[in-house]
């Protein structure tokens, strides 16, 4: 691809990204209209998605909480009412959790699942009829922790590992309707997420300082380079993928 003739393999294309303020969400959301597709950013605060919106042309955004009644509907209808079609959606918007069984509340519990789960397949739900119209594709993100365990972080990790399975069964489910489901599973990756998990900047770097180490690469992934993989996975070409969880992590689900 020559700087004269730029990818536009999304061209026309339809893609709602959640979680598009920040970290991975903000890195698909720009690859995806560098590729020519029409992305409509969701997330909860207006500030991030403006600085997203500002980094291409194609991005519009929606400032809505995905776990409000109702919401998962809203953006699904804001994308078709605006580009009358829908081809692509990515499940990004997440969090994790740094808690022990000792310390398992309620509320954390229910947070977590609300968004990790909850949310994503309601928004599924939403964008499928339009999906059939397209022969579109789901983008799950789960994590290396959707598939080994997590001391400390038990469940983040179940919430990954019901992405994983949501996105095989459903992957089954469509098969035969042209719908692709596949999902994306990061190793640690330089985000905020970890801040917005609670952690102090320094405890941030301690971690991605440990995960180095453990990384057989040794090397913590860019926003950037994740979103590589969900194009890939959304990518038409690549149509015969689908019920696939794609590691991202240097390796590190291999050790
Ligand atoms: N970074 C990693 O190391 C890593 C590793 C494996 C998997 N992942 C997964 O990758 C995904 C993206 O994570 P990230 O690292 O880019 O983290 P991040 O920067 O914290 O991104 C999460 C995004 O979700 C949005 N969000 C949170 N709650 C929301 C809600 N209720 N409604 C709408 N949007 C909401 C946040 O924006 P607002 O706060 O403005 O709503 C934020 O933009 C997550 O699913 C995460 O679990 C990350």
């Amino acid at each position: 691809m020559s700087a004269d003739s730029p990818d536009q393999t999304f061209a026309g294309h339809v893609a709602v990204v959640t979680g598009a303020g920040t970290g991975i969400g903000r890195a698909t959301a720009v690859a995806f209209a560098a590729a020519g597709a029409h992305v409509l950013g969701v997330g909860r605060r207006e500030e991030p998605l403006k600085e997203t919106a500002a980094l291409h042309p194609g991005i519009d955004v929606l400032a809505i909480d995905i776990c409000g009644a109702g919401a998962p509907a809203e953006v699904i209808r804001a994308a078709v009412q605006c580009w009358g079609r829908l081809d692509y959606l990515v499940n990004n918007a997440g969090a994790t959790a740094v808690m022990t069984l000792a310390d398992t509340d309620e509320r954390t519990i229910t947070d977590l699942f609300a968004l990790n789960v909850v949310a994503p397949s309601l928004l599924a739900h939403a964008a499928l009829p339009h999906l059939r119209e397209s022969s579109g594709t789901i983008i799950n993100l789960s994590s290396t922790y959707g598939h080994r365990p997590m001391p400390g972080g038990a469940h983040y990790a179940a919430t990954k590992a019901a992405v994983e399975q949501l996105t095989r069964s459903w992957a089954l489910e469509l098969a035969g309707e042209g719908v692709r489901v596949n999902a994306v599973a990061p190793g640690p990756t330089r985000t905020d997420v970890l801040l917005h998990a609670g952690l102090t900047p320094e405890a941030t770097n301690d971690m991605y300082a440990y995960e180095r180490e453990r990384i057989p690469t040794h090397h913590i992934a860019g926003a950037e380079e994740v979103a590589y993989w969900v194009l890939r996975m959304a990518d038409p070409a690549g149509r015969h993928a689908t019920g696939q969880v794609i590691a991202v992590d240097g390796g590190l689900e291999l050790v």
